[in-house]
């Protein structure tokens, strides 16, 4: 399979991806089982603290359900790391050349994040038409991706970063967009007190109300 079908397959299963945060090991696996009951299996954990890795580790053991993706992927050196632990994609904030090259030759599927054209042009460049725009709100909101429509009609954004529960319909129904991320289904003060209850409940109302196309 390419990554272009694996990517498409992935996208198959949701539309919703959590963008998850880990401090501490031992809420991984609950955490993810929490989101993979409410229907969320799509799930990115970032690299940006220090139990981030192993609890992705942790999450690809002992929760058959979830689909994990390694997020905050900086360099080819995290590339290499979320590669060697399975992790069944990565994605980035941006999109240097040393990035876009080593996912060019990686064996998972790459989202690259992209706020402006140059940067989508240096993705595509390399194969990549689907790309996380980040920071979504700040970078132009739903009209700056209206207008990225124009110049590139093939391209396919996850749009990252300021979206909500409540405006997450409003860019999902937008003809570019394949799916959406964010911190808004996994509140650090609810991981912390581990209220799984509460989290499964919102990830159960979220794939209800836009887990399938319109
Ligand atoms: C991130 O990478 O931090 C995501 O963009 C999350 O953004 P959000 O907290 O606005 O959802």
């Amino acid at each position: 399979m390419t990554r272009k079908d694996q990517l498409a397959a992935l996208l198959a299963i949701g539309r919703v991806v959590p963008v998850i945060t880990i401090h501490r090991l031992v809420d991984a696996v609950p955490l993810a089982r929490a989101l993979v009951e409410g229907g969320i299996r799509l799930l990115e954990i970032t690299l940006r603290t220090e139990a981030g890795l192993a609890g992705a580790q942790a999450i690809i053991r002992e929760v058959p359900g979830a689909v994990v993706g390694i997020g905050t992927v900086l360099t080819p050196d995290d590339l290499k790391r979320a590669i060697d632990i399975g992790a069944q994609f990565a994605l980035s904030p941006g999109a240097t050349p040393a990035l876009l090259d080593a996912a060019a030759g990686a064996s998972i599927p790459f989202l690259p994040g992209i706020a402006t054209a140059s940067e989508l042009m240096e993705a595509m460049a390399r194969g990549f038409d689907t790309a996380k725009f980040f920071p979504a709100t700040s970078a132009g909101g739903i009209p700056g991706l209206k207008a990225l429509a124009g110049p590139f009609p093939q391209a396919r954004f996850c749009p990252t970063g300021g979206v909500t529960e409540d405006n997450a319909a409003e860019w999902l129904v937008q003809p570019n967009v394949v799916a959406v991320g964010g911190s808004w289904l996994t509140p650090a003060a609810e991981i912390a007190a581990g209220q799984w209850d509460v989290i499964r409940d919102r990830a159960q109302r979220t794939q209800a109300n836009l887990g399938a196309p319109a």
